[in-house]
């Protein structure tokens, strides 16, 4: 993928946390959005006003052609991927019903899943996963399934392992038995083509800012079309619109986005949106693809190092845990910034259970017992075979040393 953005003097491998570089068409929709529009849309009749709403409506349209939905307006503008999950899960779930995740899961779908439990609002079942691919076997969502099962959410690409899920039959699954299917696509939106009509998904929940290519504080759920009047809204406000009414209006989207939107951010979100669209995310999932084959054949050999999840290219995304012999996680990632400038993310990665899975929740031997997890590198459409080979050698010279001196290394996250 040719890069068209300012190379940076250090090499950022964290794009599961955010994406870095953006496309500059990002940058220079939300300076024009700064510097031309400046005005809040549906909060006036003005033209500025007006160019607003017009900058959000594009967006949804390009939204709802990336990801092949039925209507623009069944986009819901959220402030990050957990906002958007938590609109799904709280605006779905009742008293008295049973919902199904997994062990692969995000502290972002676990938290609020556990909390109506905790209010004795829901029972929940949690799947396992295999613990040398981090794969989801689809029956094991069928034999969960009960009379009362109202919701299966699931990560579809794993933020630890970079497994990724049978989200089509495990769609069709839900379909068959009437239970929603609600898609954690934080790191897969952008990464690999997602059709919700043919996946089939019930509610998608992106995070704007990452594979979308958005700046942070953008998200959105997709809700399909019928299910916006069974999904309760968690919260109410001004809409710009019906005014005369004190109660939340029941059209889409004005139904779940109340309160002034974060318009800039939806700018540079939709920049990033139209450059997927160019792009194709075929295209960079072809890349990604590529990418990950040069990292797995160029640590292949190195001593004492393993990665979690699949142990080829396909069925992933370009998201690798590593663990090195001898090194805590956090001390990896303090050599790899310091020794490389490569930015990486250790710890738990907010999935707990899929650390658990992977046997990789404890610190290793050797390692402070707080040094838990593995260190994380995570790649996106910017970078090029180069930058991954230059990773890849990083990892395999750190391997080969025997005793690795600690840099200072930061508090844990
Ligand atoms: C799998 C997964 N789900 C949800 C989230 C939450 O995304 P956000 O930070 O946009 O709320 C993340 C963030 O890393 C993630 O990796």
């Amino acid at each position: 993928m040719a890069p068209s953005f300012i190379r940076q003097s250090r090499l950022y491998l964290d794009n599961a946390a955010t994406s870095f570089p953006k496309p500059p068409e990002v940058l220079a929709a939300m300076v024009h959005y700064a510097e031309h529009i400046g005005g809040s849309a549906g909060r006036g009749g003005y033209a500025e006003a007006r160019a607003s709403a017009a900058v959000l409506q594009t967006c949804r349209e390009r939204l709802n052609t990336l990801f092949n939905g039925e209507n623009p307006n069944h986009f819901i503008f959220t402030l990050n991927c957990s906002d958007a999950l938590n609109l799904a899960i709280q605006g779905w779930l009742r008293p008295g019903d049973h919902a199904i995740c997994s062990a692969m899961d995000h502290n972002s779908v676990l938290r609020p899943l556990n909390e109506l439990v905790r209010r004795g609002v829901i029972t929940q079942t949690r799947v396992a996963a295999d613990p040398a691919t981090g794969w989801i076997d689809p029956d094991t969502i069928r034999r969960a399934i009960g009379p009362r099962t109202r919701l299966i959410a699931l990560a579809q690409a794993s933020n630890v392992t970079g497994t990724l899920q049978p989200i089509r039959e495990i769609g069709r699954i839900a379909r068959q038995a009437d239970v929603a299917f609600l898609v954690d696509a934080a790191q897969s939106a952008g990464h690999v083509p997602i059709d919700v009509r043919a996946e089939p998904i019930d509610f998608l929940a992106c995070a704007g800012h990452k594979g979308l290519l958005g700046p942070l504080g953008t998200g959105c759920l997709y809700i399909r079309p019928g299910l916006e009047q069974r999904l309760r809204s968690v919260r109410q406000g001004g809409t710009g619109s019906v005014s005369e009414r004190d109660t939340q209006p029941d059209f889409m989207p004005d139904r779940f986005e109340s309160g002034s939107h974060n318009a800039i951010g939806i700018a540079g979100l939709s920049a990033g949106v139209a450059w997927l669209l160019e792009q194709g995310v075929a295209a960079i999932a072809r890349h990604e693809r590529e990418l990950c084959g040069l990292f797995i054949e160029a640590v292949g050999a190195a001593p004492g190092l393993r990665f979690l999840g699949p142990p080829g290219p396909d069925g992933r995304v370009g998201v690798f845990s590593l663990r090195i012999d001898g090194f805590g996680p956090r001390v990896l990632a303090a050599h790899l910034e310091e020794d490389f400038g490569i930015l990486t993310r250790s710890g738990l990665h907010c999935a707990p259970g899929a650390h658990r899975t992977a046997g990789t929740d404890q610190a290793p031997p050797g390692a402070a017992a707080d040094d838990v997890g593995t260190t994380r590198l995570s790649f996106g459409p910017f970078n090029t075979l180069q930058d991954i080979q230059f990773a890849a050698d990083a990892v395999v010279k750190l391997a080969g040393r025997q005793i690795p001196s600690p840099p200072a290394i930061p508090a844990p996250v």
